[in-house]
């Protein structure tokens, strides 16, 4: 019995073997046509330019010059769409708000926007008549948004008049994305956070994060159709000890 399966599995080797040896040669043997550059590839890079040369590739080895779709045209796309007006609109509100009853916001104000994902935020700022603005995230998304580690911002201390997020809550290090907030934002100046919708304790959660930071007003809006919380300190001179 035993030897029976010992022969059976040795014929079976044997056969796998084989195949693999034929399969790998077979695929040795067979160059894909479209990975051989083309006799006229000379006159046809020449012409490179003309539109007329762009096809489509016919497999992942066609190496071939395309001309992507440019930075402006998707841009252009983009900033087109309702998703993105709608955005721009609602921030456009929120920052109005920021501005004229309250004073958290001016003009000339040299802003932040941390984690401001394709810059509608950025946007909203320049359409109220803020100039000064200064949007990062991981990801770049120019021209409106450059790419900085949040938890480790590129900026000076109290650089800032005013920092923004309305993505506090989804960042990984909530306090270590506060601290930057902080530092970045001099004396007087005042920092912004949206967030879901939050009672007064976990409000207060968040502000006791800000070493100078203290809490001026934290009012339910609905933000986006989403019922969120505003939440707005003002950087202070004195720090807590803690
Ligand atoms: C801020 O800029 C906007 C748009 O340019 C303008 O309408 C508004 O009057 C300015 N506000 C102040 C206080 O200068």
């Amino acid at each position: 019995m035993d030897a029976h399966i010992q022969s059976f599995l040795n014929k079976t080797t044997f056969v796998s073997a084989t195949m693999a040896t034929v399969i790998l040669l077979s695929l040795l043997a067979y160059t894909p046509h479209t990975c051989i550059p083309s006799s006229n590839s000379s006159s046809r890079s020449s012409s490179s330019s003309s539109s007329s040369s762009l096809k489509f590739p016919k497999s992942t080895c066609d190496l071939s010059h395309r001309s992507f779709t440019t930075l402006d045209t998707k841009n252009r796309r983009l900033w087109s769409t309702s998703a993105w007006l709608n955005k721009v609109r609602a921030f456009s509100l929120l920052f109005q708000d920021l501005s004229s009853p309250s004073s958290f916001l001016s003009n000339s104000s040299r802003s932040l926007c941390l984690l401001a994902g394709a810059g509608q935020e950025a946007v909203a700022l320049n359409q109220i008549g803020v100039d000064d603005v200064t949007a990062v995230d991981l990801v770049d998304s120019p021209p409106l948004v450059s790419r900085a580690d949040p938890f480790n911002l590129p900026f000076f201390d109290d650089a800032f008049d005013f920092a923004f997020s309305a993505q506090f809550d989804v960042v990984l290090f909530p306090a270590r994305f506060v601290a930057e907030m902080d530092r970045t934002v001099r004396v007087g100046g005042s920092c912004v956070l949206v967030v879901e919708e939050r009672g007064d304790d976990e409000v207060m959660e968040v502000v006791r994060l800000f070493r100078r930071g203290k809490l001026v007003e934290a009012i339910n809006i609905t933000f986006t159709g989403l019922k969120m919380t505003r939440i707005v300190l003002r950087i202070t001179s004195n720090s807590t000890s803690n």
